[in-house]
């Protein structure tokens, strides 16, 4: 099978859309320092690229979870490969994610960090896939909303290929 990649949000939509969240996160907080806090490895050039808009002083660290089910259980958690290597005590943590579907990682993970006392969490996601969601997940910041599509690119990967494509782009899988 061939693999093709198919532009979707192009290098110039993803710069222009982190323009505005920065705006919107400079005027939310002012001058009150913010934790950003990436979920590896996605959401890094976001991250990156969204960090260098912000005015606040801002603290940058990083998390790599995987999220799992338990059926017999019914419930699920997630599971904390690299944890933070600081306290979120009485901080304001803003959590920098690729993208949400299921919600199910976002959820289970706020649902941890909160139980460390910081002084609030917002979330930020570049891409919203909608159609699948079972968890509610209040998103603060959202880049682009999209269609139940795998995407790949701009931090996104398909076992860990693409990452380094400058735009998003929906993966296509044809018979050669
Ligand atoms: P959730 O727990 O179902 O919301 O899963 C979110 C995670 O799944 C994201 O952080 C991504 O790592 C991965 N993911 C979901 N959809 C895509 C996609 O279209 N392309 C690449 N990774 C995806
Ligand atoms: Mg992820």
């Amino acid at each position: 099978m061939k693999q093709v990649v198919k532009v979707l949000i192009p290098t110039e939509d993803i710069r222009r859309k982190t323009d505005e969240i920065a705006e919107q996160i400079n005027n939310d907080f002012g001058d009150e320092k913010i934790i950003l806090l990436g979920i590896l490895k996605g959401s890094v050039f976001f991250m990156t690229d969204l960090a260098k808009r912000l005015k606040m002083p801002v603290e940058m660290c990083f998390m790599d979870v995987s999220s799992y089910y338990d059926d017999a259980e019914s419930s699920g958690d997630v599971k904390i490969n690299l944890d933070l290597d600081i306290s979120i005590k009485n901080k304001n943590v803003l959590i920098v994610e690729d993208i949400i579907d299921t919600g199910r990682t976002l959820h289970m993970l706020m649902e941890r960090l909160s139980l460390r006392g910081p002084a609030s969490i917002k979330l930020a996601a570049l891409l919203n896939k909608p159609t699948k969601r079972e968890f509610d997940i209040t998103l603060d910041y959202m880049g682009f909303e999209i269609p139940n599509k795998f995407v790949v690119g701009y931090g996104l990967d398909y076992a860990q290929r693409y990452r380094n494509l400058p735009y998003i782009g929906v993966l296509n899988f044809i018979d050669e």
